[in-house]
């Protein structure tokens, strides 16, 4: 359904008058380096990495809210930096956002009718009732009661697990066939989290969505998702079906993230890849590969240059040249 083809999005540095005299040089912010991805029609896929790592800005591109440096992106064949017209006012129905903060994506003078009516409104659909429709619909959809008391609320009457539910009604009334979600549950509280959760994954059943589930939390993704990504720096350290991620990670990134979940079960054994100090600034890059300076187990060879995806296993790809064999759950 979704191709990214060598995607990139670099925002170039503003420099001193002094320093751009002292040195003239184009610097950029790689927020996204190079990305190549695909996604099925229903699939899940959890996009995972730390802050900086590039998450937001990559859902920004396939919805288009930004356009890319360079690079394509697919939807059903078609490069989405060529639609025009009709073509991109389609576009925009049938891809939408979910974003982080319920508190602040919905607009608190309108009602929570109006807010979930908009989209209809923008896109021109006709007759007062048929809208009524919908919007009664998405909100069943995303599990609220769509009585007069609900429709006719502002947003600062109801619990933010309810406002990211109209969040996600407002998002899926247009009946989009493609949703990103940037970090949907993480300013939520934990008890309503999986209520969320549970939500996006009867979506994907009931309506047949492809989502691009973006978190910072490899414990949230692994329940939801059928593959995880994995970003590091503005690239895919590793990609693969979430099992595989989960319990045969080969990336050490992957597995110091892994290595942050908590446990429950104090029996459990795994490996603890242990990684300190922050990134390297995206600005500049290390010639080698991008997760060296962190690395545990980098060689010489690491900063000779920057690894490629190989395929492992089958669909499962990572980017380094020493990939952690041995299992992470003992
Ligand atoms: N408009 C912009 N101009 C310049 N730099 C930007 C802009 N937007 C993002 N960046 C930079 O791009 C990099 C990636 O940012 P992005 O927000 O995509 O990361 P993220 O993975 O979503 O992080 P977080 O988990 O904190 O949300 C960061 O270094 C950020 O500072
Ligand atoms: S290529 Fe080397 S530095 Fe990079 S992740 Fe693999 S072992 Fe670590
Ligand atoms: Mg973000």
């Amino acid at each position: 359904m979704l191709v990214l083809d060598n995607l990139k999005k670099w925002y170039p540095v503003r420099q001193s008058l002094v320093s751009s005299l002292l040195k003239p040089q184009s610097l950029f912010v790689k927020a996204v380096d190079g990305v190549d991805l695909t996604l099925k029609k229903r699939e899940i896929l959890g996009l995972v990495g730390e802050s900086g790592s590039g998450k937001s800005t990559l859902g920004e591109l396939v919805v288009l809210l930004q356009p890319p440096s360079t690079g394509k992106i697919l939807l059903d064949g078609v490069d989405i930096a060529s639609l025009r017209g009709n073509e991109l006012t389609s576009f925009r129905k049938r891809v939408q956002m979910i974003f982080q903060d319920p508190y602040a994506t919905l607009n608190q003078r309108f009602t929570i009718y109006q807010s979930v009516v908009e989209p209809l409104v923008i896109h021109g659909i006709r007759g007062e009732e048929a809208r009524r429709q919908r919007v009664c619909l998405a909100l069943e959809r995303s599990g609220l009661n769509p009585d007069d008391s609900l429709l006719n609320a502002f947003p600062h009457r109801l619990s933010g697990g309810q406002r990211q539910r109209v969040s996600i009604a407002r998002a899926i009334v247009l009946e989009p066939g493609l949703v990103v979600a940037d970090e949907p549950v993480s300013m939520l509280d934990v008890s309503i989290r999986s209520g969320i959760l549970n939500l996006l994954s009867d979506l994907r059943r009931d309506l047949g969505l492809s989502l691009i589930f973006i978190s910072h939390d490899l414990s949230t993704v692994q329940y939801l998702c059928d593959r995880i990504a994995i970003m590091y720096l503005g690239r895919m350290a590793e990609i693969g079906p979430t099992k595989q991620v989960i319990n045969q990670a080969c990336h050490p990134y992957t597995r110091a993230l892994l290595g942050a979940v908590p446990m429950v079960d104090p029996d459990v054994k795994r490996e603890r890849t242990e990684i300190e100090s922050e990134p390297p600034s995206s600005i500049r890059l290390p010639p080698g590969c991008r997760f060296a300076s962190r690395c545990p187990f980098v060689t010489p060879e690491c900063n000779a240059g920057e690894p490629e995806l190989v395929e492992i296993a089958p669909d499962h790809f990572v980017r380094c040249i020493h990939p952690r064999l041995e299992p992470v759950w003992y």
